[in-house]
Parts: C-alpha cells; structure tokens; sequence
C-alpha cells in the first residue's frame, strides 16, 4: 500500500513507520527544515497550511490514503495562541481533506482524547465530546472537517510515549527518563489519569484502520490506567532509576497550564474487536523501550 503522512517525523508517525509490512510505500511530510534518517519512508517537506502545496502533493504522489497528524500539538502553546492553534490544525485539515476528496485517497485523521472533559471515564467512541481547552475545541473541529474527505476514519489515540526523533518533543516518558537519568527532582501529579500508549501500538492500529478501511472512529489506548506519578514510578523501575526524585503532587502545583481534563481513560473494545490490536500494558511498552536500548531485559 502506498500512504502519505502528515506529521511524519513526531511520535505517531515514527511508529507508524516502524509497524509497516516490508511492501508498504510511505511518504512523509513535515514542516521544519532537517532531515531524519530513516529507510522505511521518504520524508519530504510541506507546510499542511498551504492548500496548493498540499494539493500538488497529493496530486503528484497518488497514495491510495492519508494519515493526517501533522498540526500543533502542544496543549499549553495553544491556549495561549489559538489563532495559530487553529491555523495549523484546522487548516491543514481542511486542505488534506479537500486534497484527498478530489484523489479520491482514503483519510484517516488523527485526533486526541482533549476532545472529553475527563469526568465520565472510561470513554467509548460513542461519548458525547466536551473539549475544556482550546486545544480539544479545535481538534472536535478537525474532525468534522475530516468527514469532508468522503471516505475517512478517525483515529483519537491518548497520551503517547516511546523513542521520539531527538528533533522533536519528549513525551512524558523520555522526558521522566532524561530528568532522572540527570537525578533532577520532578514533581509528577497524581489526579491526571490515562491509559497510555506506545508508539508501536499505535502504528499497528493504524494499519489496521488503512487496510481494512472502517469507518468512524476508533479509540487507541494501552491496557494499564495510571496517573502522571504512577507513570513516573513506573519509567523508574523500568529503568533502573531513582523514583525517590519522584514528588507526588496534585494539579494545583500548576496554576500557570491549561487545564487538563481529569481522566480520559479510553475503553479499548472497538480497537480490541474490530482492528484485532490488543492494548499492551504500561510494563509491556516499556519493557520495549528497554529492550530498543539493548539493555535486555
Ligand atoms: N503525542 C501524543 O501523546 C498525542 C496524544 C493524542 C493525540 N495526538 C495527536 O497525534 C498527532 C501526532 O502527534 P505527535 O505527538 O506524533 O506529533 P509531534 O511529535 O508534535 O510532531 C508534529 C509533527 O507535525 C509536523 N508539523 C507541524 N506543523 C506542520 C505543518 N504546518 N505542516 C507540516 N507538518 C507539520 C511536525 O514537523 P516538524 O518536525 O518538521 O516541525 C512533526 O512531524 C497530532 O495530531 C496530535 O494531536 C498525539
């Protein structure tokens, strides 16, 4: 199968990157000027903001679909600046959908959990939506957008970890890794619950959603719901760091962020049932993590 994806270079597509079977063509675009080595995928660049480039793109590679993740991502930078939030989420979006309804690709847009507001977990994918920051407004938007591509699904995986690009931004278990392996003290809080999930799960489920092509929307979760502290007990023992550095606070340590909904633990029945991934414990992805390192284990 031939696929094109936006955001090639973050975590989601790095994993995407990683599952695909030896006769999978993937073209990745991204928007900053590097370049990262990787034999599985061809990395172009493209501003997902410029309707005519994406359109000439698509036009000119023909992917049978798109996995559309490109965007800005980061919950607290959007808060602050929800024009430009919007402009590069909701933009790109309408722009991939438009391209991939006029080529007739199949989309799958990437979406998140921050589209719930955290108080009636776990959330199946019949949920009633009710985003409380900018972030999860936008991203609601996107997805209705993303219906205007005609044949598409949409992909809403939660809180995601495992080995980013250096060039890009830590997730929360890189970033616990570096500051214990650095012996900084992290305060981690312990009312901000999920179910997270490894890149290589996700990447799976998403090939599943290319290759079967269901519609609708599927939730993409692990198997273990922790909080923040007992995400970073759990990264510590993993890899045989200091988890004395570890201090157990609540959400009010941190007036200055952008609220964050309470608990989004994601039910993983339609992912299980229809995708045939199963959700991987925390132990197990990191376990995975470790093993990449050539730690054993
Ligand atoms: N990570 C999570 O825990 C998580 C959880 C829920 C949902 N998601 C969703 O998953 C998707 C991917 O997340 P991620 O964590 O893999 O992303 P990420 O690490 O933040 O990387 C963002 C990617 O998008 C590219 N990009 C940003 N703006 C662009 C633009 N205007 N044109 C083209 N490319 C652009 C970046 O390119 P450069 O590197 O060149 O800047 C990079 O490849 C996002 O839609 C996010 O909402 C992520």
């Amino acid at each position: 199968m031939k696929i094109l994806v936006t955001g090639s270079t973050g975590l989601l597509g790095k994993g995407l990157e990683e599952t695909a079977a030896p006769s999978d063509e993937i073209v990745g675009v991204h928007l900053r000027d590097y370049r990262v080595k990787d034999p599985r995928a061809r990395h172009l660049l493209c501003d997902v903001r410029d309707p005519e480039a994406v359109e000439r793109l698509i036009a000119a590679e023909k992917p049978e679909a798109v996995v559309h993740a490109a965007g800005l991502a980061a919950v607290d930078h959007v808060e602050k600046h929800p024009d430009e939030g919007r402009a590069s989420n909701l933009g790109g979006t309408r722009a991939v959908a438009q391209a991939c309804r006029k080529h007739g690709a199949f989309l799958v847009y990437i979406s998140t959990n921050a589209v719930f507001d955290g108080t009636k977990a776990p959330y199946s994918e019949e949920a009633p939506t009710a985003p409380i920051h900018h972030y999860g407004r936008i991203k609601l938007e996107c997805e209705a957008e993303a219906a205007k591509a005609g044949a598409f699904a949409v992909a809403r995986p939660i809180l995601m970890y495992g080995w980013n690009h250096q060039v890009n931004r830590p997730n929360p278990v890189t970033w616990l890794y570096e500051k214990l392996l650095r012996a900084e003290r992290v305060p981690l809080v312990d009312d901000v619950f999920e179910n997270p999930l490894f890149d290589l799960q996700c990447g799976r489920a998403l090939w599943a959603i290319l290759r079967k092509r269901p519609a609708g929307v599927f939730h993409l979760a692990g198997g273990t719901r922790v909080n923040r502290w007992e995400l970073g007990l759990a990264v510590a023992k993993a890899f045989g760091l200091d988890a004395s550095l570890l201090d157990r606070v609540d959400s009010s340590h941190f007036p200055a962020i952008a609220p964050r909904p309470k608990d989004t633990t994601f039910s993983t029945g339609r992912m299980e049932r229809e995708l045939g991934v199963r959700a991987m414990t925390l132990e197990e992805g990191l376990g995975e993590m470790r093993r990449a390192m050539g730690v054993g284990g």
